[in-house]
């Protein structure tokens, strides 16, 4: 290892450990999502692997970590995701109004079709499992709020009542659940002991806290650097402009799934089917194996020569190839496709270990491996 190479390694390796949740930008905050890349590390590749100008592309983006840590390190961005709730928040985050006054002025104008809209809302068509974590007003109200949001395209407002939709705080609008995943919590909050958990919610109120949240540490954001975010599969997309980098990290090989896990922000964006979008989004070995050797053919097509693929794997391990994930990768790419060659390789302790799937074990490190296109 060069002192070069010495010096990113311990830039991001620095950046995995460190507590970011006070000092990252607030956007990145918008909306929970499980598999999440720590925004500080997504920094730290894009700051030691690229150059201002470059264009970026994250195929598997999730929230739009990369995205939008690209983008406020002034490069272009292409992000990909087929999983409708991550395309809306990245699109948010990629697209975000300029001013919070404009916000708070959008939020009453639509408020004044609330009433009307949500007295049209027929709750006997809505699931039950969906109809347990609300109020029946608050239900109502949410319901008139994501269609008149979804209408309009407005992502950023749509991601900030996805962002305040279920957790067992004041600011949310469901009964007491978990934040990440929903899960209701009415034996550790019961109705009898904790009544004002159980009460209707307004909603345009809160979406007004939430916006606020949002804007509490923005970056200097150049408005004329290209964004463009996706809803494709990553398997077959191919960007119409070539590549300088690309940044990902793919799935965990069958370790999340992360359609269920967010079954309830689907719902309300008016995808019920979750159960068919985690077989591709969320997939069995075989799958993860042939949809990788699938990427990275097409990633070597749209990268300019030279240029670099970089991926964060967690460390599951294989049962076909009877190596961990990243050996894995590496073996696919450099020895089986013969389209790359290791660049560089490192890996990180997880502070927390993943909230996985069941009977899996759960990613306790990650690697960062970086290629470089070769031919
Ligand atoms: C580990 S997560 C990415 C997390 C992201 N870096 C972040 O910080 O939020 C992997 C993502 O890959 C997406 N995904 C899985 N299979 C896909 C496919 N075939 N095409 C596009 N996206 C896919 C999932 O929906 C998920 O959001």
């Amino acid at each position: 290892m060069t002192i070069a190479d010495k010096k990113i390694t311990k830039d991001i390796l620095l950046n995995w450990k460190a507590n970011t949740a006070h000092s990252e930008w607030s956007l990145h905050q918008l909306s929970p999502y499980i598999g999440k890349l720590k925004s500080s590390v997504a920094h730290s590749l894009i700051k030691n692997y690229t150059k201002e100008g470059d264009i970026i592309y994250d195929p598997f983006c999730g929230a739009g970590t990369i995205p939008l840590e690209a983008w406020a390190l002034n490069r272009s961005v292409i992000a990909n995701d087929l999983n409708y709730y991550a395309f809306v928040l990245t699109n948010a985050k990629l697209n975000p109004p300029k001013t919070l006054s404009g916000v708070l002025k959008k939020i009453d104008s639509y408020n004044l079709q609330i009433d009307t809209l949500k007295s049209n809302v027929d709750l006997r068509k809505v699931p039950q499992w969906v109809r347990a974590f609300f109020h029946r007003e608050t239900l109502r109200e949410t319901i008139a709020w994501c269609e008149v949001l979804r209408k309009n395209n407005e992502y950023f407002i749509l991601s900030c009542l996805l962002g305040i939709l279920h957790h067992q705080r004041p600011g949310f609008l469901s009964y007491p659940s978990s934040h990440s995943v929903p899960y209701l919590r009415v034996n550790k909050f019961p109705q009898n002991k904790f009544p004002k958990l159980y009460e209707y919610r307004n909603v345009s109120e809160r979406l007004k806290r939430k916006a606020e949240r949002a804007f509490k540490r923005t970056p200097e954001l150049n408005y004329k650097t290209k964004r463009y975010s996706y809803y494709n599969d990553a398997t077959s997309f191919v960007p119409q402009v070539p590549i300088d980098v690309i940044i990902s990290s793919p799935p965990y090989m069958r370790q999340l799934d992360y359609a269920r896990d967010n079954r309830l922000r689907l719902w309300f964006l008016g995808i019920q089917e979750y159960k068919n979008l985690d077989t591709i989004i969320s997939p069995t070995e075989t799958d993860f194996i042939k949809s990788m050797i699938k990427c990275l053919t097409t990633w070597h097509k749209a990268l300019k020569p030279g240029g670099l693929c970089i991926l964060i794997l967690g460390d599951a391990q294989s049962k076909l190839y009877e190596m961990r994930l990243p050996d894995m990768i590496s073996k696919i790419a450099i020895e089986e496709l013969g389209k790359y060659k290791l660049e560089m390789k490192f890996q990180s302790i997880i502070p927390e270990r993943r909230r996985v799937r069941k009977n899996c074990k759960g990613s306790e490190r990650e690697t960062v491996i970086v290629f470089k296109k070769i031919i």
